[in-house]
């Protein structure tokens, strides 16, 4: 496969993110067979994974909704409090809520949002990331189904960014330091 001249080296390959992303849908489907579920997006890596989650399910009617946040200042990672700028366009009481998310990391602000969401009394809320940082979460987060497991590197691709770009990328791959370090 051809690499991005910034990235050096590939973690997920687009067939292996493919193959997954066709497990967790296969899973919504068993999973709520009978329900209908509403995706929720939070703006914007996740779009990515979303989108492409969303197709993967065959069978239980899904919804879409989209979520944009922002932070209250530059301690918002340390801190996880969030504003937000976008709120879901249809309200979520008793309805099946699965959260899909790029990345679980410190887990602050998704906790944030996902306590948010619990507090609009959905029937259920699963929070479904594609990928878990190793070791980097600074509180717990429920993770129902399996996730990819990556190192605590630098990765874009699939969504995640470094300064907006390779999101586009169709693989998760470590970043090479030359492009932050310039
Ligand atoms: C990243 C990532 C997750 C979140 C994880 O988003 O996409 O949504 O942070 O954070 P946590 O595990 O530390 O709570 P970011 O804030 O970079 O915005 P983006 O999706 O627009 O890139």
């Amino acid at each position: 496969m051809q690499m991005h001249p910034d990235v050096n080296k590939i973690l997920f390959t687009e067939d292996e993110i493919k193959a997954h992303v066709a497990r967790l849908g296969a899973a919504i489907d068993r999973d709520f067979a009978g329900e209908d579920v509403i995706i929720v997006t939070v703006l914007r890596g996740a779009a990515i994974f979303s989108a492409d989650l969303a197709r993967a399910i065959k069978t239980v009617p899904v919804e879409m909704d989209y979520m944009a946040i922002s932070s209250y200042g530059a301690s918002t990672k340390s801190s996880g409090v969030v504003n937000i700028q976008k709120d879901l366009s249809s309200p979520i009481t008793g309805r099946n809520v699965i959260v899909a998310e790029d990345i679980l990391d410190s887990g602050l602000t998704l906790s944030y949002v996902l306590e948010n969401l619990a507090a609009r009394e959905p029937k259920s809320l699963t929070f479904m990331p594609l990928f878990i940082k190793k070791g980097v979460q600074k509180v717990h987060i429920d993770v129902d189904y399996p996730a990819l497991e990556i190192p605590n590197e630098f990765v874009v691709g699939y969504g995640l960014d470094y300064a907006e770009k390779y999101r586009n990328l169709p693989y998760l791959a470590v970043l090479d330091p030359k492009v932050y370090s310039k």
